[in-house]
């Protein structure tokens, strides 16, 4: 490669440490700048990128906002995100400024489905709690009635958003553990594919709420979805029954949960995502009830290096004067 090759090569900035594979890859085709010490980016430096560069590749929780984009002059021509939610970037203020937003559809279905399955048995056998007292050299051994939790098998679950990764989810309880599956999405579902697994449409998160035993959050943030899980809501649902959110944190109303879980509004909840990520609210991590995960959904080697291939080959094709596959504007 002469120097001149390589002086024509776009410039990318990568805002966090990705799997070795994918920065090969990217190091092979792009002027690439790569976050060695894996330090989170902040608003100045994501905003400072986005002139910089001809190309962004952050995280889901990389904050890119309207501000930070309407009325500049950029250098940056696309922002391919690392994620299948995209509810971090002002789409709208991109578009505005003309740069292509990119997302990872499709490849972390199954592992976000296991970890949600992971938290309802967790939440509903109250296995964190077991865990805590059994590290703590305060386990008395085996009593009939120590620490008893939930029955999973055969309780209905609720999803809510039923797009690949609430089907996942579907399949993997009805399945797995025999449950009759209610779900509410924006658009009708055809009734016969639900079926497939034993899952029935009804009318509204509402309807959800009253019904399940176990609901599991499958919608996108942002929007109209901020804080659909709020206290009233909450308080719809059955004294006995589990909350799993794997989607974003913002979807919850935090204080709302956290007073739902001290008043025994609802048994318990299993959180993979937060409101203001990475900070967890204390009375969220001093509760009994509740099993905490740091955002580990699409947790796996194997699925950070699809996602980051599928982020790196969505910048290829749109360097290349190609439609990238995944572009959502
Ligand atoms: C996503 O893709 O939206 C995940 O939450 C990030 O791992």
């Amino acid at each position: 490669m002469t120097s001149e090759t390589k002086a024509a090569r776009p410039r990318l900035i990568v805002t966090r440490k990705l799997p070795k594979q994918v920065e090969d890859y990217l190091a092979g085709r792009f002027d690439a700048v790569f976050n060695e010490k894996d330090e989170a980016f902040t608003p100045k430096q994501l905003k400072d990128a986005l002139s910089d560069a001809d190309a962004l590749l952050p995280t889901a929780v990389d904050g890119l906002s309207k501000d930070m984009m309407e009325g500049q002059d950029l250098r940056c021509k696309i922002i391919a995100n690392f994620g299948v939610g995209y509810n971090n970037i002002d789409v709208d203020a991109a578009s505005g400024a003309g740069i292509a937003v990119t997302n990872t559809p499709g490849v972390l279905t199954d592992c976000t489905a296991d970890i949600a399955v992971a938290l309802l048995l967790m939440s509903a056998r109250r296995t964190t709690q077991s865990e805590k007292i059994l590290r703590a050299a305060q386990w008395e051994g085996f009593s009939p009635t120590f620490n008893l939790g939930a029955k999973v098998t055969g309780k209905t679950l609720g999803i809510i958003g039923m797009g690949r990764i609430g089907k996942a989810m579907a399949k993997r309880c009805h399945f797995g553990f025999d449950m009759p599956v209610v779900f509410y999405n924006r658009s009708k579902m055809d009734p016969d594919e639900a079926k497939k697994f034993g899952a029935t449409q009804l009318d509204s998160v509402e309807d959800v709420l009253k019904t399940a035993d176990f609901v599991s959050l499958h919608c996108p943030g942002g929007g109209s979805n901020r804080h659909l899980i709020n206290a009233q809501r909450l308080s719809m649902m059955k004294p006995s029954a589990h909350l799993i959110n794997t989607a974003r944190g913002e979807v919850v109303d935090e204080t709302a949960l956290i007073a739902a879980l001290q008043t025994g509004t609802i048994a318990g909840a299993g959180l993979d995502v937060f409101e203001e990520e990475p900070s967890v609210p204390k009375a969220l991590t001093q509760l009994e009830t509740v099993s905490l995960l740091p955002h580990i959904g699409s947790g796996t080697l194997e699925t950070r290096t699809e996602m980051g291939m599928m982020a790196a080959n969505n910048l290829v094709a749109f360097f290349e004067g190609k439609k990238p596959d995944n572009q959502v504007n």
